[in-house]
């Protein structure tokens, strides 16, 4: 059976509603490993070792993470600063990742629309997560999938709704299930 790892690059799921709630509903399912990175490294010191053993076991990875300015939070940063080191993501001997498979699950609080020229985040928001996957490709790993939900703020003082939130978080959800089940098939 395909090993599924979850990378969760959340800084702190104990505020969080989306990302809380979306690993709340995987928890049932046995096969995913998930790797909470504000659990495991509440002072940022992430141990390489066991991030790269726990990809080297994987067959499919997910990065989960909200959306903080266009990108994956500071956390999910230095792990991807820290554990995608040469020769074991890049370099001459460095294709210990080479196709695994990826799928990318953000929830972002803006809306669609606002990712577009003229708009509060003016360009698409394809454009701003190369950057963000600059790692994933220089490793040959292929991104097989990306589940993107908007307008997941719930935080009601920014205009956002906890109720809506919760609906979406389950159509992300399903929507996150069917992917991997695809890519495992
Ligand atoms: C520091 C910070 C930066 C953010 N930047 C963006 C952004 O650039 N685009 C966007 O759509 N949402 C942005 N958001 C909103 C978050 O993506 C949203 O609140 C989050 O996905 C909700 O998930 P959670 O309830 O698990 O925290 C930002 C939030 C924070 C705290």
């Amino acid at each position: 059976m395909s090993k599924t790892l979850l990378i969760s690059g959340h800084p702190n799921l104990q505020a969080s509603v989306a990302n809380q709630a979306i690993l709340a509903l995987l928890a049932d399912e046995p096969h995913i490993i998930v790797r909470k990175l504000d659990q495991l490294y509440p002072d940022y010191r992430i141990d390489i070792a066991a991030e790269q053993q726990a990809l080297l076991a994987a067959d499919t990875v997910i990065f989960q993470f909200p959306l903080y300015w266009s990108t994956y939070p500071a956390i999910l940063k230095i792990w991807f600063d820290e554990v995608f080191t040469y020769n074991f993501a890049f370099g001459p001997a460095g294709d210990k990742l080479k196709n695994k498979k990826v799928i990318l699950s953000i929830t972002c609080g803006a809306t669609a629309q606002s990712y577009h020229p003229g708009e509060f985040n003016f360009l698409p928001l394809s454009q701003y997560l190369q950057a963000a996957v600059h790692p994933i490709k220089a490793a040959q790993m292929t991104i097989v999938d990306e589940v993107i939900t908007f307008e997941m703020n719930s935080t009601e003082s920014e205009g956002g709704n906890a109720d809506q939130v919760m609906q979406l978080v389950r159509t992300h959800t399903e929507q996150l299930l069917q992917a991997i089940t695809k890519t495992n098939q």
